[in-house]
């Protein structure tokens, strides 16, 4: 088995120093406690910043950390304090971490820290590139090292690299707000499989991809550049049976039995968190308060057990946080408490394994409602310790786990009315429909087991290399250029297919404007005048057009997709008899369309007609096409006629019209030695199917195609062209058996 390499910011042991001491802790969050349960069992090194600051200059104590951190499979990154305070307190904690939870008024977007947040992710990958050897899986986590994935693939091209993110990816609106979103895109795409805890992430993350870089995906799947890249959404799941089992240990026993018992026949509600403003806890409070005074009933028969977790605590904004905190737990145990009830009982400290099980297990409800929250495995935690199936859990809609955890009561937090009815449900609910609700809450978190979580995410990478493998197996590799130019300089009886835009020009913003330039007409008149060629330019423009631009060459032209052909020396005749009364028809649904669509526009040719989105707003491009073709499927069901999807347009023309049967008239019946085919749309697909197996058809760009080949971009073809022609020049010049006189004249113009 290939080794893992896990990176995240926070290693899952903290040191600090006390009275000259090392100490070592299990690091709090999702992160550490989700991977760390699991990352022993495979063979694995987790590289990660051991939460102390040690000098260079105490050689010593680093080493000491080293080896102490060896036995744990883990390898420090040191970083110094003033990193810490502008990398982590800084860009991660004050700029990256509020605006991904919708805090955007929260985050500073502060050059410094973003200057130091690229230095320190250096550093980490320097710390990779030092460990890492040939076939090893490298796991990045989270949101403090969203550059790391592209630092890597720049100094180890071929490694294999995962990249979760545990907290949410925001909407494209609020993403965009950060100065720095092209540069973590493009940091993020350097892996190989991105992954998310929820689907809605993945939505927002590709959708961000594409307004921002402008890189399409079709079902997760990006082409960014040349290189295939995944997207997908991988719920994480805890240690179920870690959590279910632990209830039975005597030392935890004991613990529920003193919880109980300092609680009376008290019901207890549990809050634990992270002490975080994301966690939502003044609201959590003021709801607590509002309860208490809306139904005095309750008062005395209930407890709230809040433990909040230190975190970050070098930070203003959870300085403040910690102290609201401390005021409204004392306004409210003031306002209710009696001589022998305090309504409260607050914690701030980290909560050693086993109580934090026996506050589970003993709580009759847990109030987990974070304003926002990547996953919060808490409250996967909670139900799992409930062997008996009894508790209730009032959870968040804004938590990740709300997508799987659909029979705990769920509530938006903000809505304070919601989660006082939803305590008063919970504290009423019939132990049966407790039962009930948690054994199938309890079912699927066995089956979302964190191992399957992992092994998931390692398999969905392997597959997602198998696929650029593939890919890349189709690409035209030197050597494949190479054989297809002896091929071509071999051949006395070519046919060289081409498609126009997007294949001999590049695609341009207003059709029109894509004019060819004299290299390409250059070119086009040095293939078509090689007496050994039939060259054929097979496209989707107006024949008028193509007459303009071609009609002087001695070449073969296919407008309009296939209802217009030119052969070469004849006049253009149509493929058959066809009809446009369905044109009137389908005009006003496309006007409307385009009215609806800013940037968006109509092109009428002769038989057909087109819509073209290319200059509108991507996003909303994507909606109005997906939109405008279940409109137009409708529509058109009766009227013969085909809707055809090529690159970012929308064609409407006869049925049974395409470029393979036009590319027929060349086909059948003839019989030629070297046959090319270039294309880079849907529509270029009718052709490569048509041809035979030997045939060189080539496909521009990465998407699956029924090609042969894939070039990577348009700007490729031109020169594979010259190429072709300059390397049957030299065999010209240089003929193995003194033939060819006419040719080498012919050729000899040029
Ligand atoms: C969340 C984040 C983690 C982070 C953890 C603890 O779970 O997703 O990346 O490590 O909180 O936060 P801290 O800042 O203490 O590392």
């Amino acid at each position: 088995m290939s080794r893992l390499l896990i990176v995240s910011n926070r290693l899952p042991i903290s040191i600090s120093k006390r009275i000259g001491e090392l100490r070592f802790q299990r690091s709090a969050g999702g992160l550490a406690t989700g991977v760390g349960s699991f990352y022993k069992s495979y063979e694995s090194i987790w590289v990660g910043w051991p939460g102390i600051t040690v000098r260079k200059k105490q050689q010593d104590e680093r080493e000491k950390i080293v080896k102490a951190l060896q036995a744990e499979k883990c390898h420090p990154v040191f970083l110094s304090q003033y990193d810490v305070r502008k990398y982590y307190d800084g860009f991660c904690n004050n700029t990256i971490w509020p605006l991904f939870h919708y805090f955007n008024h929260y985050a500073d977007y502060d050059r410094q820290f973003w200057g130091v947040n690229k230095r320190v992710n250096e550093t980490f990958c320097n710390a990779v590139v030092e460990v890492a050897e040939p076939g090893d899986t490298i796991w990045i986590h989270d949101y403090q090292l969203m550059l790391l994935p592209q630092m890597v693939r720049e100094h180890l091209p071929d490694a294999k690299i995962g990249f979760f993110l545990h907290i949410p990816f925001p909407s494209y609106e609020i993403f965009r707000l950060l100065p720095w979103r092209v540069e973590i895109l493009e940091g993020l795409l350097g892996a190989d499989l991105i992954g998310f805890h929820t689907y809605d992430y993945v939505r927002h993350f590709l959708s961000s991809v594409r307004r921002i870089l402008g890189y399409e995906h079709t079902l997760g799947e990006i082409t960014a550049g040349s290189r295939v890249v995944r997207v997908d959404m991988f719920p994480m799941g805890i240690d179920f049976e870690q959590f279910s089992d632990a209830v039975g240990r005597p030392e935890v026993q004991e613990e529920i039995r003193r919880t109980r018992k300092k609680n009376g026949r008290r019901k207890i509600i549990l809050s634990f968190d992270r002490l975080d403003y994301t966690k939502g806890i003044p609201l959590r409070l003021e709801a607590f308060d509002t309860f208490l005074e809306k139904k005095p009933e309750y008062r005395e028969k209930i407890s709230l057990i809040m433990v909040a977790v230190p975190s970050r605590t070098s930070i203003g904004l959870y300085q403040a946080l910690k102290q609201q905190i401390d005021e409204m737990v004392g306004r409210i145990n003031g306002k209710y408490g009696t001589a022998d009830w305090l309504p409260i009982q607050y914690f701030y400290n980290f909560l050693p394994f086993e109580t934090l099980i026996a506050y589970y297990n003993a709580a009759d409800v847990a109030l987990v409602t974070p304003l926002r929250d990547g996953m919060n495995l808490m409250a996967k935690e909670f139900i799992a310790t409930k062997v008996d199936g009894k508790g209730v859990l009032i959870l968040s809609e804004m938590a990740g786990a709300a997508q799987e955890l659909g029979e705990a009561i769920l509530v938006n937090p903000n809505d304070q009315e919601a989660v006082v009815a939803a305590i008063e449900t919970a504290l009423t609910m019939p132990e049966k429909e407790q039962i009930e609700r948690n054994r199938i809450m309890q079912r699927r978190l066995k089956r979302y087991h964190i191992r399957h979580w992992a092994d998931d995410f390692l398999t969905r990478l392997d597959d997602t290399r198998k696929t650029q493998q593939e890919r890349s197996e189709q690409i035209l590799t030197p050597s494949i250029k190479n054989q297809l130019a002896a091929d071509y300089c071999t051949g006395k009886n070519r046919l060289i297919l081409l498609d126009y835009d997007g294949t001999l020009v590049p695609f341009a913003a207003k059709p029109e404007k894509a004019v060819p330039d004299s290299g390409v007409r250059k070119l086009l008149e040095q293939l078509a005048t090689d007496p050994y060629n039939d060259l054929v330019i097979i496209s989707g423009r107006d024949r008028k057009t193509l007459d303009e631009w071609f009609g002087a060459l001695d070449v073969g032209i296919i407008a309009e997709h296939g209802v217009w052909i030119r052969e070469r020396g004849e006049e253009w005749r149509m493929i058959e008899p066809l009809s446009t009364e369905w044109k009137e028809e389908v005009r006003p649904i496309l006007e409307l369309y385009a009215d609806r669509t800013p940037g968006a526009f109509i092109e009428e040719k002769d038989y057909s007609l087109v819509w073209h989105y290319r200059k509108a707003e991507p996003g909303l491009g994507s909606l109005r096409v997906a939109e405008l073709k279940d409109d137009l499927l409708h529509l058109t069901s009766n009227l013969n006629v085909a809707v055809l999807e090529g690159n970012k347009v929308i064609e409407i023309k006869n049925a049974m019209i395409n470029k393979g049967r036009a590319a027929m008239t060349w086909l059948s019946g003839r019989t030629w030695d070297f046959i090319m085919a270039v294309g880079d749309d849907r529509t270029d697909e009718d052709l490569f199917e048509v041809l035979p197996a030997s045939a060189y058809s080539i496909k521009i760009g990465h998407a699956p195609s029924k090609a042969r080949f894939n070039l990577a971009s348009q700007r490729q073809v031109i020169p594979l062209l010259r190429y072709c022609i300059d390397r049957d020049r030299e065999a010209v010049r240089m003929p193995l058996d003194g033939s060819d006189k006419h040719r080498r004249l012919s050729l000899g113009q040029h």
